[in-house]
């Protein structure tokens, strides 16, 4: 009986074995295959190391270019500058101050350099303006303006003589506004150029209305012609850069831009604060340009 028993206990205890025994095996083969993956996963990991650090430094890589790009278009434009203002005061001295009266052709040419002059200053404006707003250099001292009084300057002397070679008509609906808080500078070049583009795309004999709204909190100012419109496929693309909506020479030649001014107008009044927009009727159904500018307070 004993020997039966203690051959029932060894029996037990050597099934007990085999199984602790397998267990241990299929640890240790999990174990194996554990390690396995962590080898992989650790050169999966520095791989991907490897590849943040490369696209890290090619990251670095562009933008060194692309700053090398910013201070090459801001040295060249601003050193562009000098020669092409003394081209300028030159071609007007030639024109209007010689001491030998000009003959119909070199006066047309002496016109045509002033023209082309004039056009390539205010491009190489534009790209300065550009390069400081993409770099954030672009510096807003913001006061309290009197909107029509700049609004009348620019009628009255930026583009008198424009607006009466065309024969446009401008008017100011004048009305008690409030001040807004907006920077000089910056607010006469949102303005310059919208104006500028309204007597640019009128009709000769049109008429220009820049007139406000408020409603204590901002106040916003349109430009309102009656010139040849905005195709609604059109409104969206107008503050993009290089925005012109006929790319041909010709129209190039004739209306004189770079489509630059209405990219460099929006970021301009949003950075100072406000808000600018376009509406139009169609196709010679005119346009009107709105900004806002918070009230100052
Ligand atoms: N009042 C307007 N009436 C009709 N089209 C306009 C008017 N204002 C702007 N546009 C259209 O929007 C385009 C972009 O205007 P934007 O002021 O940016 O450029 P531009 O006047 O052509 O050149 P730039 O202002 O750089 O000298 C113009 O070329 C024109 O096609
Ligand atoms: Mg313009």
């Amino acid at each position: 009986m004993i020997i039966f028993i203690s051959l029932f206990l060894l029996a037990i205890v050597l099934v007990i074995n085999f199984f602790y025994i397998k267990r241990a095996k299929e640890l240790e083969e999990r174990n194996k295959k554990l390690e396995v993956l962590t080898a992989e996963n650790a050169k999966v990991n520095q791989e991907l190391q490897n590849t943040l650090s490369l696209l890290t430094s090619a990251n670095q890589k562009l933008k060194d270019l692309d700053r090398l790009k910013d201070d090459f278009v801001s040295i060249t434009s601003h050193e562009l500058r000098t020669p092409m203002t003394a081209i300028r005061s030159y071609a007007w001295m030639a024109l209007h101050k010689s001491d030998t009266p000009l003959s119909k052709n070199l006066e047309k040419y002496i016109i045509r350099i002033l023209l082309s002059t004039e056009r390539m200053i205010n491009l190489v404006n534009d790209m300065l303006s550009i390069s400081r707003i993409e770099t954030n250099r672009i510096e807003i001292n913001p006061e309290s303006i009197d909107l029509i009084s700049i609004c009348k300057d620019i009628v009255d002397e930026v583009y008198y003589s424009k607006a009466t070679d065309k024969n446009i008509k401008f008017v100011l609906l004048e009305q008690p506004i409030p001040k807004v808080l907006a920077d000089p500078e910056k607010l006469r070049e949102v303005l310059i150029n919208i104006v500028g583009n309204a007597l640019k795309f009128s009709h000769t004999g049109g008429r220009i209305t820049i007139g406000f709204f408020t409603d204590g909190k901002v106040v916003e100012t349109f430009v309102k012609d009656e010139g040849s419109g905005i195709g609604k496929e059109d409104l969206g693309r107008l503050f993009q850069k290089f925005g012109r909506l006929d790319n041909s020479y010709t129209a190039t030649a004739s209306s004189g831009g770079s489509g630059l001014g209405l990219y460099i107008s929006k970021k301009l009044i949003e950075l100072m604060h406000g808000r600018i927009w376009a509406g139009s009727g169609g196709e010679d159904k005119g346009a009107t340009f709105t900004f806002s500018l918070p009230v100052a307070l």
